[in-house]
């Protein structure tokens, strides 16, 4: 029998638990969690253990009455969940520092997310996230899905398009620190200020207003960009260099901190090969600071979050998630900025792409505030990386190479002919492991 709220983690032994716990602990009056189950598969064991004994510290110390459970089995966890959040990583951190070297080494970007490397983790990603939707159709069909494994706008639209599941919702802390920034920037509390974003996941514009109306985009512009200013870092993975001012003047809304890979290509590539050299990539790094966290986790008398987690690109994640299952169990209709399914909110991608986009989130999910059309030097990245992330998805599902491979030409940030060719075909013998559908032949 379920006692009151319960919450299922897939991926429950990341290093961001902690965040997540917290989170609901801040928030238990009005969300009372009854049961966290926390699920990883056998690879993730010891890190499960882990934090898992700290999420329970945690909740001990806060002396709130909700359980906490750790397994490995996914379908037990699932029977009769309310919400189930997920925030794995198929194949570890070392695929990402595969997805992220290997197209360093032909002098690519890898990008975790929006490259080539991303692409990757969206191949390695979506059949399992199609593979917990199957299970949540038939152990708990009236649950949300709460996604926060990148790459999220492509995780969430598969969801939407191939798994047919409607109750999902996708997130990224891109728009919190946006957000925070610009706050900063213009010295006035988050609360009195109107931000309307709109794109996709790692690809949106925002626009900024005050209580009265008043447009201060452009003054957020020149505070971050004009050639005295001194902004700083929106999220920690992604080097704060500076835009083209007048490019990012003209375009009369703020870029996300992932438009530089589009943006400034040249030098986000002469940067990252560079701390490719020194420090490796990012995923290198990632796993050092890691094996730090999961040092300080172990220690017994550890029960709270550790400073140390500000560290990681997606800080803010896990606490945006509790809101938004917050703002759904209690509808509350916070505006958030999640990845949902487009119905129309902007004119031009496909209607039933997901999009990410200021959202009125309540009970019944996320309804997107409507933004309409984009000026051409918007639309037209806007457009590629959409048809890119429709043949990503795709390729997916399928395991159609060719599809792959329309995909990499199509990405800007990847360069086609023989190089995307070669460097498809080194990721794909390199992740064979993980990507089944791309190698196992049907017999007629
Ligand atoms: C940003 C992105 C996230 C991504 C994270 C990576 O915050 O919004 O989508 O997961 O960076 O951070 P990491 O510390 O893993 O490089």
């Amino acid at each position: 029998m379920k006692k009151g709220v319960k919450i299922v983690t897939i991926g429950g032994g990341s290093s961001y638990t902690p965040e997540l716990v917290e989170g609901f602990i801040k928030r238990f009056d009005e969300l009372p969690i009854r049961e966290l189950w926390l699920v990883d598969i056998e690879a993730g064991r010891e890190k499960l253990e882990i934090v898992g004994a700290m999420a329970k510290r945690m909740v001990e110390a806060a002396g709130i009455d909700c359980e906490v459970h750790l397994t490995l089995d996914r379908r037990a966890a699932l029977k009769d969940a309310d919400f189930v959040t997920t925030q794995f990583r198929v194949g570890l951190l070392d695929a990402r520092i595969k997805d992220e070297s290997i197209p360093l080494k032909h002098g690519i970007i890898g990008q975790e997310t929006n490259g080539a490397g991303g692409m990757f983790k969206a191949f390695r990603t979506i059949p399992v996230i199609l593979s917990i939707v199957e299970d949540m159709k038939e152990l708990c069909p009236n649950a949300w899905l709460i996604n926060f494994t990148n790459p999220a706008g492509m995780v969430t639209e598969a969801v939407l398009r191939y798994g047919k599941w409607d109750k999902v919702i996708g997130l990224c802390n891109v728009p919190i620190g946006a957000i925070k920034s610009a706050s900063d920037v213009l010295k006035k509390p988050e609360e009195d200020l109107f931000f309307k974003f709109a794109g996709i996941n790692h690809l949106h514009w925002h626009r900024i207003f005050d209580k009265d109306g008043t447009e201060l985009t452009e003054q957020v512009i020149d505070g971050l960009y004009a050639p005295d200013a001194n902004p700083e870092k929106v999220v920690e993975n992604i080097k704060n260099m500076r835009f083209l001012y007048e490019q990012v003047r003209n375009l009369k809304m703020l870029p996300c901190p992932y438009h530089r890979y589009y943006y400034m290509t040249d030098d986000m590539l002469k940067e990252e090969l560079e701390a490719f050299k020194t420090e490796g990539s990012r995923g290198q790094v990632v796993k050092r600071l890691e094996e730090s966290l999961f040092e300080l986790y172990k220690d017994p008398n550890l029960d709270h979050k550790p400073e140390e987690l500000s560290k990681r690109g997606g800080a803010h994640y896990s606490d945006a998630a509790c809101e938004i299952i917050n703002s759904i169990y209690n509808n509350k209709g916070t505006m958030m900025v999640v990845s949902t399914r487009n119905n129309g909110a902007i004119d031009d991608v496909p209607y039933d792409s997901a999009i990410e986009i200021t959202s009125v989130i309540r009970a019944h999910g996320a309804e997107p505030v409507n933004f309409g059309k984009f000026p051409p030097a918007q639309r037209g990245l806007l457009q590629v990386m959409k048809a890119m992330e429709e043949l990503t998805i795709e390729a997916a599902v399928t395991g159609n190479y060719d599809t792959a491979l329309q995909a990499f030409t199509l990405n800007p940030i990847v360069p086609s002919g023989d190089i995307a060719q070669t460097v498809l075909d080194e990721l794909l013998e390199a992740h064979k492991e993980h990507l089944p559908q791309f190698f196992t032949k049907v017999e007629a």
